[in-house]
């Protein structure tokens, strides 16, 4: 049986470590942040995502999954997976490689003869390549390959044992085989693989995210033509989304796509493929970006057209502060984002959320936070429901209509039933709806 390491134990990494040790693999999880791995150690997750304690635990105790601060203690592994972060530069779009260019570096003193280092961050084309040749400098006893990750945050460990496909980037036969055994338990099940080169494999995960954040902008633009036709997004959605060609997943207009990844992949596609000469190619993707960031504006400008230009003294409860549902991630959230600009404006926002007001309240300390509901919606102006968690959806309009001062609410997801909220007496706003109500 492999033994395998995790170099970073961010929300891939930990799920990474969990999920293999699920397998029957031996895994230990390599972090530089002592408190992240003695937490770990304990059994608990420093970051909300369905499921992924309850793994943890079980694993920890299994006796397999292990966690530490010190890289050397993964000597005798077989795969060392690289999970670190490649966000995005402060001072420019491209992503920072920091983090992938110091464990690659790491793990390349202390592995073993044979082992392979598999690359799972998405980084820019050609960082495989270039890690490759220093990686052969250090010890060309060992070899890279890359096997980007799609998973999504909320489903994090379903998307990692039940992937839909499984794609490496190898530069050899003994490569492939080596993560062949490491994912036998997954090709069991049928799981498509995939085998490239390794600029293609670093590709597929930006080309797929692209394509996910187009498909988003996409109907975001068609949700601004239909406020400016005055037709309705949702049922629009709904109708091209029979086409089996089209599809009705990732159709849902409201506030926009945010999170870690997308924003940040998109942005750093369009700084490599400048990099290469090939800046035509995905400019389409800053449109796609600046429908995005639209959206987020076109939401205060529904606040506005409701309340008036002068926000100030005017209370905005604001439903939502994580990126998306079943996640505590506030990185580049449309929702907070939204938030702050209204406080801005001198109203005073509330907002609530069911798992990420303390990192919402770390990024945003000037905003007002409250666990209770009925606390953020009493006696405010307008609601705004910004992450559709699956709790608001489950709000009873006539017990909070009530609470309010004004019985207004709008939409940033088209997530909530409108006619319940128009029956208990509601003015229901929402984005790319512009019919009356
Ligand atoms: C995304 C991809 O979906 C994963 O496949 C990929 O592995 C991951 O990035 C990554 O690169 O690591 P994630 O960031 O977890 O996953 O979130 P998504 O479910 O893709 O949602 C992204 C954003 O788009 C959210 O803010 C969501 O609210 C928004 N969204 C999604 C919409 O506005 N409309 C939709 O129809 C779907």
């Amino acid at each position: 049986m492999l033994k395998l390491s995790v170099i970073g134990t961010g929300y891939l990494g930990a799920t990474h470590a969990a999920a293999m040790s699920s397998l029957g693999f031996e895994v230990i999880g390599v972090d530089t942040d002592e408190t992240k791995i003695a937490q770990l150690n304990l059994g608990k997750v420093p970051f909300f995502e369905p499921n992924l304690e309850e793994l943890l635990t079980q694993e920890l105790a299994s006796g397999r999954l292990k966690f530490t601060t010190e890289v050397s203690d993964a000597a005798d592994c077989d795969v060392h997976f690289i999970c670190v972060g490649t966000p995005q530069l402060k001072d420019s779009l491209a992503a920072d490689l920091s983090y992938v260019n110091a464990s690659l570096h790491a793990v390349a003193k202390i592995a073993k003869a044979g082992s392979v280092i598999v690359g799972k961050s998405t980084v820019p084309v050609g960082t495989a390549e270039r890690l490759s040749k220093e990686l052969q400098a250090i010890n060309n006893q060992v070899e890279l390959a890359w096997n980007p990750e799609f998973l999504r945050e909320g489903f994090a460990v379903e998307d990692t044992l039940r992937p839909n496909r499984l794609v490496v980037g190898v530069t050899s036969d003994h490569a492939e085989n080596v993560l062949r055994q490491a994912y036998k338990p997954l090709l069991e099940n049928n799981v498509p693989w995939i085998r490239a080169d390794l600029p293609t494999a670093e590709l597929v995960k930006v080309a797929a995210n692209s394509f996910l954040a187009t498909k988003i902008s996409f109907i975001n633009a068609m949700a601004e033509i239909c406020e400016a036709a005055g037709g309705d997004v949702t049922v629009l959605a709904q109708a091209i989304g029979y086409d089996p060609r089209i599809g009705s997943r990732f159709l849902q207009a409201g506030i926009g796509f945010g999170g870690g990844c997308l924003p940040k992949d998109i942005r750093a596609f369009m700084a490599r493929s400048e990099e290469l000469g090939a800046k035509q190619s995905v400019e389409f993707l800053r449109e796609i970006d600046s429908i995005n960031l639209r959206a987020r504006q076109r939401m205060i400008d529904l606040v506005r057209a409701d309340i008036g230009n002068d926000l100030k003294g005017k209370k905005i409860a604001v439903l939502g502060a994580a990126f998306k549902p079943d996640s505590d991630d506030v990185r580049d959230s449309p929702a907070l984002d939204i938030a702050a600009q209204i406080h801005a404006s001198g109203a005073l926002v509330m907002v609530h959320d069911p798992k990420a007001i303390i990192p919402a309240r770390a990024r945003h300390p000037e905003l007002t936070y409250s666990e209770s509901i009925e606390d953020v919606v009493n006696a405010a102006d307008v609601i705004l429901h910004l992450t559709e968690w699956k709790i608001y959806r489950e709000l009873d309009p006539q017990l909070l209509k009530g609470l309010v001062k004004h019985p207004v609410i709008i939409d940033g997801r088209n997530a909530l039933n409108r006619e319940l909220w128009l029956k208990a007496g509601w003015k229901f706003r929402a984005l790319g709806r512009s019919s009356a109500s």
